[in-house]
C-alpha cells in the first residue's frame, strides 16, 4: 500500500510556504556571491552523471525542508512498495515493476508469491536469439533473402521509447534500417512502405493490449501490403512478430505465437521500452548494447533505492520540481538536451511525465486543491535557443529548465562540440545572472550610442535573470548512461506522484479519447446528417461529410 498523505497538511509544507516568502526576493546571483560552496553543496554525481542543481532558487533551508517533506510523505515506504511488487497501481489493481525488466542482479521479485525473474529472463533470451538471427542474416525472408528493414508499428509507449532510444544511440547502430509507424493517419504507413521490399522487411507489431485502434489499423495495412507485394499467408510468420501481453489477440491477428515476445500487465505502456517493446532497440544496436541499457537503468534503480535522499538524483530533481510547481506556481518544465541524438528525449518524457502525473484526483478519490504534474516540453540545444529561449529569458513566465549535455561527443568534428558546450554553459549562466541596467548602459555607451538612444533602448536589452536551471552533465551518452538517465527521470516522476498523493501509473484520461473516437467512427461511415452531438461537433462532422 502506498502512504496516503495530503502533503499540504504536513509541517514541512507549512514551513516551505513561509520560507518561500524569504526566498522569492533572493537573487540567484546574490546566493552565489554569498556562498563559495554552493556548487559543491548543491551538486551530486552518480557514476558518469553529474547533477548540478545549484542554479536553482534554493537555500540550505529549502533543501532541508524539501527533504523533510519527502520524509513526512513517507517516500521510503513508497519506494519499498514499488520495488517489492505491491499493488501500487491501485485503480488497475496492478504492481508497477518495470524495475524487474532491468533487474540485472536477478534477485527474486514476487508477484502473487511468484518470482517474475525466470519469465523476464526467458523473454530476454528469446529477444537475444531473434535479434542475433535477424542481424546476422541467418533469419531469411520468404524468398530466402536476409532482412534489411524493420518497421515497428506501435503508438504511445510502444513507439516513443524505442524511437527515442534508437535515435539517442544511433552511433551504435548496425546495418538494419529502422522505421517507426505510429499515427493512424494513413500517410505515416504509406510513406514508410514506399521503397520497402516485402521480401526483406520485418514488421514488429508493438502493442501491450493488442487492441489499440491506431496500431491495429496500421498492422492490418502492413499485412495487406505484404500479401499484395507477393507474400503468402504462410509467409507472415517470417515477416511479422508481436510484442504484447495479449496472446489471444496476437493469435487472432495471425502471428505465430513463436514470434510473440511477451510482457506483463505490471509493465506500464510508458515504462515498457525495457520489455519486449524494446526489441526494435535490440535489433538496431544489438542485444549486448540493449542489455547495457538495462544495466544502466538497474544501476540507477539501485541508487534510487539505497542512496540517502540528499544524494539521490531522482529525489533531488523531484523535490526541486515540486518547489517550483507548488510554491512558485511554475506551470511547465523544459527539458533541453544539448545532444542532437537526444532530439526525442523531451517528447518521450512528455508522455512519461504528463500521462503519469497529469491527474487531478488524489489517492482518496478527492479533487486535489493543489497543482500536480507540469507541462513537459523541449527541443535540443542549440536549436531551441533560436526558437523559444527568448521567452525563457525575457518572458513573464517562470520556466525551470533541465539542461543536459554529454562531455564527449560521438562525432568530435572540429570545434563543433566545444561550441555546443559553450552554449550549454553560457545559457544557464545567462539565465541566472541576467543583464543589469548598468551593464546594458555600459555596453550601449561602448557601442557609441547617444544618452537618448541608451535611455530608449536599455529596458529592452535588460534581463532580469534569476531563471532557474538544472545542469545534467554526462560523460558520454552510451547505452549504460542513457539507461541511467531515463531511469532517473522515471523515478523523479514517481517521487512527485508520491508527494502529490496521486496514482501515477494509470491513464484513464487517454482511455476516454479511445472510447469517444470509437463512438464517432460508425457515424462517419455513411452520409447521413448527424444530429446526436452538440451543435459544434454536429456542424464539423456534417461539413466534413460534405467536403470529403
Ligand atoms: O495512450 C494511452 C496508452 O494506453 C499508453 O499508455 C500506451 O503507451 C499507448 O496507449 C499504447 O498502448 P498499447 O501498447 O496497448 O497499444
Amino acid at each position: 500500500m502506498l502512504p496516503n498523505i495530503d502533503f499540504t497538511t504536513t509541517q514541512s509544507y507549512k514551513y516551505l510556504a513561509d520560507h518561500y516568502i524569504d526566498v522569492v526576493s533572493e537573487s540567484l546571483k546574490g546566493l552565489f556571491d554569498s556562498d563559495n560552496e554552493r556548487f559543491a553543496k548543491f551538486s551530486v554525481q552518480f557514476e558518469d552523471i553529474l547533477l548540478d542543481y545549484s542554479k536553482n532558487r534554493v537555500t540550505d533551508q529549502t533543501i532541508a525542508l524539501l527533504l523533510q517533506l519527502a520524509k513526512e510523505c513517507r517516500l521510503n515506504d513508497a519506494i519499498h512498495a514499488m520495488f517489492s511488487g505491491e499493488v501500487i497501481n491501485a485503480t488497475e489493481g496492478r504492481p508497477v515493476l518495470h524495475v524487474a525488466l532491468r533487474n540485472r542482479s536477478n534477485t527474486p521479485i514476487l508477484v502473487d508469491g511468484k518470482d517474475v525473474m525466470p519469465d523476464v529472463n526467458k523473454v530476454l533470451q528469446h529477444m537475444k536469439e531473434f535479434s542475433e538471427a535477424i542481424i546476422s542474416g541467418s533469419w531469411k525472408g520468404y524468398t530466402g533473402k536476409p532482412i534489411t528493414d524493420v518497421v515497428n508499428i506501435g503508438i504511445g509507449g510502444s513507439d516513443l521509447g524505442p524511437v527515442m532510444v534508437t535515435e539517442a544511440l544511433k552511433s551504435y547502430k548496425n546495418h538494419l534500417n529502422l522505421h517507426f509507424v505510429s499515427n493512424v493517419d494513413g500517410t505515416h504507413i504509406a510513406e514508410t512502405l514506399k521503397g520497402l521490399n516485402a521480401e526483406t522487411t520485418l514488421f514488429l507489431i508493438a502493442s501491450k493490449t493488442f487492441t489499440t485502434q491506431e496500431t491495429m489499423a496500421n498492422a492490418h495495412s502492413a499485412r495487406d501490403w505484404f500479401i499484395k507485394s507477393g507474400g503468402k499467408d504462410e509467409d507472415v510468420a517470417k515477416h511479422f512478430a508481436a510484442l504484447s501481453t495479449n496472446a489471444d489477440g496476437v493469435g487472432k491477428f495471425g502471428i505465430d505465437t513463436k514470434n510473440m515476445f511477451e510482457f506483463w500487465d505490471w509493465v506500464g505502456g510508458r515504462y515498457s521500452l525495457w520489455s519486449a517493446i524494446g526489441l526494435s532497440i535490440a535489433l538496431s544496436i544489438g542485444f549486448e548494447n540493449f542489455t547495457e541499457l538495462l544495466a544502466g537503468a538497474h544501476a540507477m534503480d539501485n541508487h534510487f533505492k539505497t542512496a540517502e535522499p540528499e544524494q539521490n538524483l531522482p529525489t533531488i530533481l523531484a523535490l526541486v520540481g515540486i518547489w517550483y510547481n507548488n510554491f512558485f506556481e511554475a506551470e511547465t518544465n523544459a527539458i533541453l538536451p544539448y545532444d542532437q541524438y537526444m532530439h526525442r528525449f523531451a517528447a518521450y518524457f512528455q508522455q512519461g511525465d504528463m500521462e503519469s502525473n497529469g491527474k487531478h484526483v488524489d489517492r482518496n478519490g478527492n479533487h486535489v486543491e493543489y497543482s500536480t504534474g507540469p507541462i513537459i516540453w523541449g527541443e535540443p540545444g542549440t536549436n531551441g535557443q533560436h526558437a523559444f529561449y527568448q521567452l525563457i529569458h525575457q518572458g513573464t513566465k517562470l520556466i525551470p529548465c533541465d539542461f543536459i549535455a554529454p562531455a564527449q561527443s560521438h562525432n568530435p568534428l572540429g570545434e563543433h562540440h566545444t561550441m555546443l558546450l559553450s552554449n550549454f554553459f553560457a545559457q544557464t549562466e545567462a539565465l541566472m545572472n541576467g543583464k543589469s541596467h548598468e551593464e546594458v548602459v555600459a555596453e550601449l555607451k561602448a557601442a557609441g550610442k547617444s544618452p537618448e538612444e541608451i535611455e530608449k533602448l536599455a529596458p529592452f536589452k535588460e534581463f532580469e535573470g534569476n531563471r532557474p536551471t538544472n545542469s545534467i552533465l554526462v560523460k558520454k551518452i552510451t547505452p549504460h548512461s542513457l539507461g541511467s538517465l531515463i531511469a532517473m527521470y522515471e523515478h523523479k516522476i514517481f517521487v512527485q506522484g508520491i508527494i502529490w498523493n496521486i496514482y501515477s501509473f494509470d491513464q484513464w484520461g487517454v482511455e476516454l479519447g479511445k472510447q469517444l473516437a470509437g463512438k464517432i467512427l460508425p457515424e462517419l461511415r455513411n452520409n447521413d446528417e448527424i444530429k446526436s452531438h452538440d451543435s459544434s461537433t454536429n456542424g464539423l462532422i456534417n461539413k466534413y461529410k460534405a467536403w470529403r
